[in-house]
């Protein structure tokens, strides 16, 4: 099968096409066909090895992941000989987990992991475009509990947590306000927030007392300036991970003015379930910037890596 090899970190150009032989499924898993991936931010931040800390995870010398992509939809073409969730021809889509591979014909997942049967009514393109940013974004705001009547605030409201981000907020009942740049403004109020935000005219951190909670979806808020338009006992939520941020973390619950939420997201099964109901019934829709071809991996790494995509950016074989 053709898959998109990388083996040292660098630009685009570090990923190839290369053919390799066709996984073959442990008695835990299934071998998916592979009808669409994604390429997130995720996965140019692997390519690339920025932050440093993925290269930690990821091997200093040796890479221990040379296949990309994270999330996926296609249909069962082998199953070990443990599975009993799901059989050969069933469409399905989900995340890799902490493997990756999508970015090939073929990916072996974990039949017990973040994985489910494709609903008919939701296209390929579409399905794997649900699993990464929806989870995060449901994640992240089930830890702040946002509720009907809340003041939400979404910032980076145009990328792929961002855009899932407003449409749960609204879901869940809050008054959403967006935060992107002008030229995204009309398509990311048509997501259902209240009020957008153009950042490039405008400075949240300016409203005083304003948000129950303010979510920094694409980690480019500063907290210290943020914590100016969250109400007293509000919540700050960060897709963001460093020492400052820790350090505050710790800051504000001795403090208890603010809570501060910087952390890693951890999806379950029993969230996907949540997010196909939703879209489903039409309450959450991916956002798509542009799709690809497999053989185009090199140019979807570089878009992504512009830090602008809107929403996500969709691989086809
Ligand atoms: N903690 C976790 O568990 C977790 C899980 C998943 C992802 N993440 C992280 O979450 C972040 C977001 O992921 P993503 O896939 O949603 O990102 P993304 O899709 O690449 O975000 C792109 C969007 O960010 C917006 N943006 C760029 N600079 C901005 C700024 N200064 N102010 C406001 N908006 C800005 C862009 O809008 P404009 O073009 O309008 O500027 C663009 O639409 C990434 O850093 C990712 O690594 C964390």
């Amino acid at each position: 099968m053709k898959a998109a090899i990388y083996t040292s970190y660098g630009e685009p150009e570090v990923v190839n096409l290369v053919e390799v032989p066709k996984p073959t499924p442990q008695d835990h898993e299934i071998v998916v066909k592979v009808n669409a991936a994604t390429v997130t931010s995720g996965d140019w931040r692997m390519r690339a090895g920025v932050p440093f800390a993925i290269r930690i995870y990821n091997g200093l010398f040796k890479l221990k992941r040379t296949v990309l992509g994270h999330e996926f939809s296609g249909v069962v073409d082998r199953v070990g000989a443990q599975v009993t969730q799901f059989k050969v021809g069933d469409p399905v889509f989900g995340t890799t987990g902490e493997g990756a591979g999508a970015h090939a014909e073929f990916v072996a997942v974990p039949a017990n992991g973040i994985v489910a049967l494709k609903p008919d009514a939701i296209p390929d393109e579409k399905a794997a475009a649900l699993p990464v940013g929806a989870l995060t974004a449901l994640y992240f705001l089930r830890q702040a509990d946002v509720k009907k009547g809340q003041n939400v605030l979404i910032y980076g409201a145009s990328g792929s947590v961002g855009t899932y981000a407003v449409q749960l907020a609204k879901h869940f009942g809050a008054e959403v306000t967006a935060v992107c740049s002008g030229a995204n403004v009309e398509w990311v109020r048509s997501l259902g927030a209240g009020k957008v935000i153009d950042y490039q005219k405008e400075d949240f951190t300016k409203q005083k007392d304003s948000y129950d909670v303010v979510f920094d979806a694409v980690g480019k808020a500063s907290f210290t300036k943020s914590r100016n338009a969250l109400k007293r006992r509000g919540i700050y939520l960060t897709v963001a991970m460093d020492l400052n941020l820790i350090f505050q973390s710790i800051l504000t619950s001795l403090t208890k003015r603010y809570n501060l939420i910087s952390a890693v997201s951890k999806p379950t099964l029993d969230d996907f379930r949540v997010i196909i109901d939703l879209a489903e019934q039409g309450s959450l829709s991916p956002v798509i910037d542009r799709t690809y071809r497999l053989s185009e991996i090199q140019q979807a790494h570089r878009h992504a890596e512009t830090g602008h995509k809107k929403g996500n950016l969709v691989l086809l074989p």
